[in-house]
């Protein structure tokens, strides 16, 4: 593929939440994340973590998901309970994300950190939509729930939990999302 032609594919990027069976394969799993791994990472921190829920798992997790935000009294209406169980049946792969704080790090600021993790987050999901997968970031699921975030090994002390990534096979061509004109975001400084 020559280089200009990538660049036409990663403009065709979109996200797209409704994904079921198959997941990304083995090999394409290892090259989603060999791709998170050329994220930017001031310092070398490496400071992402990545929690893989596949397939079975992905409805026991739901329902951990759900238990664990009724537990902690945050809002959720039986129609989005519902609604998330509907999403979720489909789901083969959930890629939790993580950012670990190193507290004796003072140099690299934590935001930076986080940023580092974000940036991985969407080599993945570029990486994804390469592959021709679906997929979609979100921080549903309990994602600012700190019983959610235990059961998956991320304590709120030494890691920020920052969501999920869905990824499957598209169940459908998602509706064309209009992009705002670069130049609006735009100044030059001289
Ligand atoms: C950190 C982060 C968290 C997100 N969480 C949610 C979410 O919980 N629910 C949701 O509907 N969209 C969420 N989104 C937005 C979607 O992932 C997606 O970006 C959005 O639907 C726009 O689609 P696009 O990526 O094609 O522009 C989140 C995006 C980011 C970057």
């Amino acid at each position: 593929m020559s280089s200009v032609s990538a660049v036409d594919f990663l403009l065709s990027r979109q996200s797209n939440k409704f994904v079921q069976a198959p997941g990304p394969s083995d090999a394409h799993l290892d090259l989603i994340l060999k791709a998170a791994m050329r994220a930017p990472d001031h310092g070398k921190l490496r400071p992402w973590r990545f929690t893989l829920i596949r397939d079975q798992a992905v409805g026991k997790f739901a329902d951990l998901a759900i238990g664990a935000t009724r537990r902690a009294g945050k809002p959720l209406t039986d129609e989005k309970e519902a609604s998330i169980r509907s999403w979720l049946a489909n789901v083969p792969l959930l890629v939790g994300m993580a950012c670990r704080i190193d507290h004796s790090n003072t140099k690299i600021p934590e935001h930076e950190r986080v940023l580092a993790v974000g940036a991985a987050a969407t080599n993945m999901l570029n990486a994804a939509h390469m592959l021709g997968y679906g997929a979609f970031w979100s921080t549903g699921l309990g994602t600012y729930v700190d019983e959610v975030n235990e059961a998956l090994g991320y304590d709120g002390l030494d890691y920020q939990f920052l969501g999920y990534l869905a990824i499957g096979t598209p169940m459908g061509t998602p509706d064309p999302v209009s992009r705002p004109d670069y130049h609006d975001f735009l100044t030059e400084w001289k």
